[in-house]
């Protein structure tokens, strides 16, 4: 028995995990341990002697034991001083400094222009960007032969639906939903097929704007743009309208803004280029054609519509030189905008 205590003794001792120990306890106190087998011998043993020798058995078992919890203990503490080290945290280190997000450019843009329009009384609605041929094309009054239906203009999807090229469906999705008065705006993607350069992309942005009601003209139209060109470039600009065509209005006009960088000062500006105007939307009286399709009676109901590029203002009014930069989200462009 000592020399079983003994050996024990100097195995613990040794033992420097937990497994090791487990082992242990299963050589001296398992099912078929050494001081197992003492205790099991107990019958063979002279009954003289017998207590005596149980005695010391049971001795011998708990001092075991005792060397295994011990030794336990002892190991689950350098485990924890191990994990403690490795969690160590370092307080004094400074934090990192969270980078905030910033709105794109293209959204503070179009929230720009709506808020406008919004404080002059128009609600925004919003259109699908896949569209009918018809609420596209046709039912705007464009021409079957137009080129811009080409292929080779618009991305089809299939032969009556494509991806909206402008926002001017918006138009007639509203004239057929709701009655008169009529006041919207409508903000959203667009696509056409166009090679990426610096001043074209297959998607872009587009504004929308109309409103319809009894009595409505031309000079609601100029008023309206007057005071958006205003409020978007600053009090002192001044506007024209050059005649145009669009399919879906009738007059329809172009409308160009005073510099608003050189007022025509600087014959090498960066924003008009030294001409002193910049064009900025397309607009006109709505249609007769158009009307009809939305149900109107046409000799009580006139509107007027106009449609921006938001890109293109947000170029000019930021001095962006490259529409690709607003698609590229690399953050040391978007993160100058706020
Ligand atoms: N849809 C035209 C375009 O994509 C822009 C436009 C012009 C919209 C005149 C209008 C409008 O509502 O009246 O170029």
């Amino acid at each position: 028995m000592e020399k079983i205590f003994d050996e024990a003794k100097k195995l613990i001792g040794e033992a420097a995990t937990s497994e090791t120990i487990e082992e242990l306890r299963i050589r001296y106190l398992g099912k078929k341990g050494e001081v197992t087998a003492l205790l099991k011998s107990m019958g063979t043993i002279a009954e003289t002697e017998r207590k005596a020798f149980g005695m010391q058995v049971n001795k011998l078992k708990q001092d075991v034991e005792a060397l295994i919890e011990a030794k336990k203990g002892e190991l689950a503490g350098a485990g924890q001083s191990i994990r403690l080290a490795a969690e160590k945290i370092d307080v004094t280190e400074p934090g990192r400094v969270p980078v905030p997000g910033t709105k794109h450019m293209i959204t503070i843009t179009i929230d720009e222009i709506c808020a406008i329009f919004q404080n002059i009384g128009y609600s925004i609605t919003e259109g699908p960007e896949v569209e009918t041929v018809f609420n596209n094309f046709d039912g705007l009054n464009s021409a079957p032969n137009h080129p811009s239906r080409d292929m080779t203009d618009t991305f089809y999807i299939t032969e009556n639906t494509l991806l909206r090229t402008h926002t001017s469906p918006v138009q007639l999705r509203t004239l057929l939903s709701e009655k008169p008065p009529i006041k919207v705006l409508s903000p959203g993607r667009c696509f056409r097929v166009d090679t990426p350069d610096a001043t074209h992309s297959p998607m872009f942005h587009q504004v929308e704007g109309l409103l319809v009601d009894e009595g409505v003209t031309m000079a609601d139209l100029k008023g309206t743009l007057d005071l958006f060109a205003k409020r978007m470039f600053g009090d002192k600009v001044k506007t024209k309208f050059r005649p145009h065509f669009f399919p879906f209005t009738e007059p329809s006009a172009e409308m160009d803004v005073s510099c608003f960088l050189c007022d025509g000062t600087n014959p090498s500006c960066r924003v008009c280029r030294g001409s002193g105007w910049i064009e900025v939307l397309g607009c006109g009286m709505v249609h007769p054609n158009v009307l009809k399709v939305g149900g109107l009676d046409t000799d009580v109901y006139t509107g007027l519509a106009f449609g921006m590029g938001v890109e293109r203002i947000a170029m000019l009014k930021h001095g962006i030189d490259d529409i690709r930069l607003f698609y590229e989200n690399d953050v040391r462009f978007i993160g100058q905008f706020y």
